[in-house]
This record gives C-alpha cells, structure tokens and sequence, in this order.
C-alpha cells in the first residue's frame, strides 16, 4: 500500500520563476525565500517521495471563464507547460503517475466529489514553479495535479476543500503500490493583485493559520469564502490548496520546517513542511 510520506505548502509567484531563470537565488530580495527550502531540501533527501499529489490552482493556462470545473484532475502521461505572459521560460514536460490519478477517481467520485477528468492538462506556474524550488536539480517525482477553482466564482468552500483532502488521502493510502507520496499544496498566503486592496497582505492572520496546521487543522473551516477574501485579500484565497493538502494528513501533524517573508512581489510568501503524527 502506498504511504503519505508528508505534506508541503509552498507560494508560487511568478517571479520567483524569472530569479530561477536568471539566478538571482542568492540577490538579497530573493535569498530570505530560497534559503528557506535548504531544511526542506534535506529533509526531501529522507522522505524520497516517489510521487507527488499537487493541489493547486489554474490561472487561466488550462481553464478560463468559458469553461471552470471547480475540482479538476489530471490523468496523463505528462504534463506540459505553456507561456502564460509572465516572461518565465516553459519548461519540459513533467512525468505523471495515471495509476494513482484513476485510483483516486475511483475513490473519490464513490464519496460524491464531482472532479473533473482531464487525460490532458496544461499546468501554469503554480505547478511548475513550486515543483522547480522543491527538486532544482531534478528528477521531480510523478505527479498527481488536481486543481481547484479559485478564479471563477463561486469558489468551493473551505470545509469542502477540507472534505476533500480527506477523501484524497484516504485514496492514497488505499492505493495498491508500495509508493512513498508526498502532497504539495501551492498558493497564498495573502496577497491582493488588484483594485483597491491591492498589495493587501495581513500577516497576523497568516501566523494564525500557519500554527493551525500542526494541531488545529479545521480552524480556517470556519470561514466563509468571501471572509477568507477579507482576511486574506482576493488571491490569499488561494490557501484552500493548503487546507485540502494537509487534510490528505489526519488530525495530527508535526511541523518540520517553516519560512515566512513579506513580499515576494505581492504575496506574503509561506512555506511549510509537515509530517503526519
Ligand atoms: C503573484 C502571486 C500569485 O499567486 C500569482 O498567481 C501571480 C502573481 C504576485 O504576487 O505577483
Ligand atoms: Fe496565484
């Protein structure tokens, strides 16, 4: 049976994507970011996920207005990436892991969560660049990308993201193949692109969320989608990525690792590495 090995939560601005391009890890605006995945580089070397279950969401690449599901998952052989408009270069295509996509089908449409099959998925930055910071030097493992819709309203709810996440973890461990998996949620923490909040980050609550998810991992549950915009800013909402990732844990979990920095560009930039109890 497969094992979750652990959970990351990871920013995923498109900038950062041109500082790996240009190599500008070590500039002083970068470098407070990228040094914090030194810790969790290590502890990558131990885990040695085989397979990685990416929540994160699409930025109009894969999915526009005409057409939002509001949870989708790929189950393709491989996953290539395209221009987006933020100068980043594309990138190769990233092997998938179509036996733990369908697995995961199977399971989670039987729990009356309505996903989205895609046998072909374009994914933008939010997959690529966080896959590029957490395996610089490749290979990455094969990926699982399940994206939830934060861009078209209305938008799943926190708890329901929450539900998910459970349905998903439990798929993975009933997954018949002596895998290790790791789960990566991309997004947040708060950041506002646009209109009149924009550049709106509001690191109290950030701090609150991050601590909730060792021991407390149901308290953002109890916001609505529209509160988490107001604490959050319009693309904080993001963080229902990291709701659904560490739900696919249990109740418990142990904080391996955490980095905090305010700004990348616009975002409050969190990352977070998290091991099930
Ligand atoms: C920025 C942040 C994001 O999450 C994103 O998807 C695009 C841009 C930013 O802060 O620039
Ligand atoms: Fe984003």
């Amino acid at each position: 049976m497969a094992t979750i090995v652990g959970a990351i939560g990871t920013s995923h601005v498109p900038v950062l994507g041109k500082a790996i391009a240009q190599k500008l890890q070590q500039d002083p605006y970068f470098k407070p970011w990228f040094d914090g995945f030194t810790r969790v580089h290590e502890w990558l070397a131990e885990t040695r996920p085989d397979v990685v279950v990416v929540f994160y969401n699409d930025h109009g690449l894969n999915f526009f207005l005409d057409a939002m599901p509001t949870f989708a998952i790929g189950a393709a052989e491989q996953y290539r990436n395209a221009d987006e408009g933020w100068g980043i270069p594309t990138l190769d295509p990233f092997p998938g892991e179509p036996g733990l996509s369908w697995h995961i089908i199977d399971e989670v449409i039987r729990r009356d969560f309505d996903l989205c099959t895609c046998q072909e998925m374009l994914v933008d930055h939010a997959f690529t660049l966080p896959m590029k910071m957490l395996w610089p030097e490749g290979p990455v493992p094969r990926a699982v990308p399940i994206a939830i819709n934060t861009v078209q309203y209305p938008l799943p709810s926190a708890a329901r993201c929450y539900a998910l996440g459970q349905a998903v973890g439990d798929a993975v461990r009933s997954w018949d193949e002596d895998a290790r998996v790791l789960v990566l949620a991309t997004g947040g923490l708060s950041h506002q692109l646009d209109g009149e909040r924009a550049g709106f980050i509001n690191k109290p609550f950030d701090l609150k969320f991050l601590d909730s998810l060792t021991d407390d991992p149901r308290w953002a549950t109890r916001y609505s989608v529209e509160e988490l915009v107001e604490h959050t800013g319009t693309q904080g909402v993001e963080l229902l990525m990291w709701l659904a990732a560490r739900a696919t844990l249990g109740d418990t979990a142990h904080e391996v690792h955490r980095n905090y920095h305010i700004p990348i560009s616009n975002t409050a930039a969190g990352l977070i590495a998290l091991e099930p109890v």
